[in-house]
C-alpha cells in the first residue's frame, strides 16, 4: 500500500490554490493519504469545508487524526462529524484497517521526553495536566489493541520522539510532543509512526525500539528539494 501523508495544513478557507491542486492529484501516486493534525488553522468549520471538497474529489480514502489547532474553537466534534459525513476515517483512540494495513490514531499530547518528561508530582494542576497526556497514551493503547493486521501504522499529531523535533528551539520540546505515546508504541510494533505539529523539526527519527518515525509537517515538506505537499510511504 502507498500512503500519502502530511500535516499541519492550517487551512483557513482562502488562498490554499497551490496546495489544493497538489492535493487533487495525489490519486496518482498514493492509495491512501494520510493527514495528521492541524488540519485547519483555528477550528473552524468554514476552514475545513474547503478541504473536505478537494479530498472527496480526490476520490483518496482518507485517514485523519486532529491537531491542536482544530481544537481551538471548541468545535472539534462538529469538525469530526464534517470529515465523517465526507468520507474521511477519523481516528480518535480508535483502528481502522484497510487491504491488509491498519492505521491506529489518535491526538496524542505534550509532556516531554524520556527523563524530561514531565511526572504526575505535586499540585493537582499538575497532575491535571500530566493525566491529559497518559490519557493519549492510553487511547492510543485502545486503538492499537484492535488491530489484527501484521502491517500497522501509527497516526499522531505529537510527536513520540525527541528526534523528529530537533531543529525546533529546545525550550518547547516538551510542548511538541511525549515518549509516552513511543512507549505504547513500542510495546505493540509497527511498521511506521506519522505525525506532525513541529513544524521546523526533522523529517526522520526512530523509537527506542527501532520503529520509523516521520514528521510529516507540511512545512518541511515543502522546505525540501523538489517540495511536495505530502510524502509517499510503502507499507
Ligand atoms: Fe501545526
Ligand atoms: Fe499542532
Amino acid at each position: 500500500m502507498r500512503i500519502a501523508a502530511t500535516a499541519d495544513l492550517h487551512f483557513t478557507g482562502a488562498g490554499h490554490d497551490a496546495l489544493l491542486e497538489q492535493l487533487n492529484r495525489v490519486r496518482d501516486s498514493a492509495d491512501v493519504l494520510v493527514s495528521a493534525g492541524d488540519l485547519t488553522n483555528f477550528g473552524q468549520p468554514e476552514e475545513m469545508d474547503p478541504l473536505l471538497n478537494v479530498v472527496v474529489r480526490s476520490r483518496v480514502p482518507t485517514i485523519a487524526v486532529l491537531g491542536n489547532h482544530d481544537y481551538e474553537s471548541g468545535k472539534q466534534a462538529e469538525l469530526m462529524r464534517m470529515m465523517g459525513a465526507a468520507g474521511m476515517k477519523v481516528l480518535d483512540g480508535t483502528a481502522y484497517e484497510r487491504d491488509g494495513v491498519g492505521f491506529a490514531g489518535t491526538k496524542g499530547f505534550v509532556g516531554g521526553f524520556g527523563r524530561g518528561a514531565l511526572t504526575a508530582f505535586g499540585e493537582p494542576q499538575i497532575k491535571q495536566f500530566v493525566q491529559a497526556s497518559i490519557d493519549e497514551a492510553l487511547k492510543l493503547e485502545r486503538a492499537m489493541a484492535l488491530l489484527r493486521s501484521e502491517k500497522r501504522v501509527v497516526v499522531l499529531h505529537y510527536s513520540p520522539v525527541s528526534e523528529t523535533v530537533t531543529g525546533e528551539p529546545q525550550e518547547i520540546y516538551p510542548f511538541l510532543g511525549t515518549s509516552r505515546l513511543a512507549e505504547v508504541v513500542d510495546r505493540h510494533g509497527a511498521n511506521l509512526i506519522l505525525h506532525g505539529h513541529a513544524h521546523h523539526g526533522r523529517l526522520d527519527g526512530r523509537t527506542t525500539a527501532g520503529i520509523p518515525v516521520h514528521n510529516v509537517a507540511i512545512t518541511l515538506l515543502q522546505a525540501q528539494q523538489p517540495s511536495c505537499a505530502y510524502r509517499v510511504f510503502d507499507v
